[in-house]
């Protein structure tokens, strides 16, 4: 099918690219064959035929392609408590919201009812591709699989590890280690087979929670099952003081490198957060092809600490962005390109007035609007290994419709004739995009969301 739109996308980080009234070619398993410009000697011809033979989509002036975004961390059962008890440290957070939550997923029905609204959420939101801790219900996360399937959604999903019983709840934690490894490769073969009917990929992840909640035969289990079949690993590192002191109490070392030890990190690997990554962590990760999911809005409120993106990214560090459903309040990646360039703009300025000028902030720390979407596009496809995130031949033909004109009455923008380039339009819908005016959805040459 061919599909003819004005995009927008980052292939190079701190670039945007203008594609004028390209001609997407989607080949039938929705991979981008070719973009015929309007110059190309066939471009008419290309567009005759499409038109002749009923297969092709056209986009008016005022409707933009942008890549679908790539979520890097959501945490699926946690849905019903976005936005609320935001106010604890995270240890108490975990303990007195979360885990109780998250304990209520033995009940697959209320996991079904869950999960499809939340991936439906995610879609209208412009999310096309999500990296997802469930609970630690084997078959629940199951149902979120399926959830994906359903909806057209591309989703990594993780069977959650949290075996010791030293630092686990009694009514939420596996049963044994024994059981937690065994539970993780069934998962992981189960995974694989529903694969098989998932056009778009649904793929496994090795989740374990984080180290405080891990035996280390589970850890090192984990590290295994991971090699053994070559699938995705998730965790959380480095995140806030607590979680810090934590591990480097029992091993003398940092997280990092723990987890490096245990043989969980690698280029399929994400780990969520980084705040007190440290520099030595940043080349672990860069040497390994580690990436960050960046959650910027969760951290502003458990992670102690700004994560330093524009150094990491000088360091050669893969960094996507991620919601953090729900230590993160908003669904929307759009909210956390927002705050990732606020933070990082009080990051370098300081937030402590009391101090003369040069002694506040971390200098060169600021992020561009346009360095936030490469990292919530192009970074994200990166840090999976997955071709995403990109308007590129052999990529997946992944988009978000975003129409800002003022046939879509009443969610318009301000257009007055004035601050209409490119780089401006691109920046006024990355600022004041509502949900509303993402009119479709596009995963893998499939439409997979409308909303009028
Ligand atoms: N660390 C361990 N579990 C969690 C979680 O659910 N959310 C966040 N933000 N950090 C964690
Ligand atoms: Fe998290």
């Amino acid at each position: 099918q061919i599909i003819q739109a004005n995009a927008f996308h980052s292939p190079k980080y701190g670039k945007i690219e203008f594609l004028e009234n390209v001609l997407f070619c989607v080949d039938a398993k929705g991979v981008i064959q070719d973009i015929i410009h309007t110059d190309h000697p066939d471009y008419l011809q290309v567009l005759a035929s499409a038109k002749e033979a009923g297969n092709l989509q056209t986009y008016p002036k005022g409707s933009y392609l942008l890549p679908g975004f790539i979520d890097l961390h959501v945490h699926a059962p946690q849905w019903p408590q976005a936005g609320v008890a935001l106010d604890r440290p995270l240890y108490d957070w975990l303990n007195q919201c979360t885990f109780p939550l998250e304990a209520k997923y033995a009940d697959l029905n209320f996991a079904r009812e869950v999960y499809t609204d939340l991936v439906h959420q995610l879609l209208q939101r412009g999310t096309t591709t999500v990296l997802y801790f469930g609970s630690i219900h084997s078959d629940s996360c199951l149902e979120l699989a399926k959830a994906c399937i359903q909806q057209g959604q591309r989703g990594l999903v993780g069977k959650v590890v949290m075996d010791d019983p030293k630092q686990n709840p009694e009514y939420y934690r596996d049963s044994s280690t024994q059981e937690a490894l065994a539970e993780t490769e069934r998962f992981i073969l189960k995974m694989l087979e529903l694969n098989q009917s998932a056009p778009q990929g649904v793929y496994p992840v090795v989740t374990p929670r984080f180290i405080p909640s891990c035996t280390d035969e589970a850890l090192k289990g984990l590290g295994e099952l991971a090699q053994k079949y070559d699938v995705h690993i998730q965790s959380h590192c480095s995140e806030s003081d607590w979680e810090h002191e934590h591990v480097h109490t029992r091993f003398g070392k940092t997280d990092s490198q723990a987890l490096h030890d245990f043989g969980l990190l690698g280029k399929k690997s994400v780990m969520a957060h980084c705040t007190f990554l440290g520099e030595d962590g940043a080349k672990l990760f860069a040497q390994t092809g580690t990436a960050i999911a960046h959650c910027p809005i969760s951290n502003a409120y458990f992670g102690n600490s700004v994560l330093p993106t524009a150094s990491l990214q000088k360091l050669g560090v893969d960094i996507g962005l991620g919601t953090d459903i729900s230590g993160g309040f908003s669904p929307s990646l759009y909210d956390n390109l927002k705050q990732a360039v606020i933070s990082s703009r009080m990051l370098e300025d300081g937030v402590d007035s009391t101090k003369p000028p040069e002694e506040r902030g971390l200098a060169d720390s600021r992020i561009s609007i346009i360095e936030a979407f490469w990292h919530a596009t192009t970074g994200g496809g990166k840090a999976l290994s997955l071709p995403i995130g990109q308007f590129k031949k052999e990529f997946a033909f992944d988009a978000q419709v975003v129409q800002i004109d003022s046939q879509n009455k009443p969610y318009t923008m301000p257009d007055f004739g004035l601050f209409n380039s490119e780089e401006e339009i691109l920046q006024k819908i990355l600022y004041l995009a509502t949900p509303q005016m993402i009119r479709e959805v596009w995963v893998q040459g499939k439409k997979v969301y409308t909303n009028h």
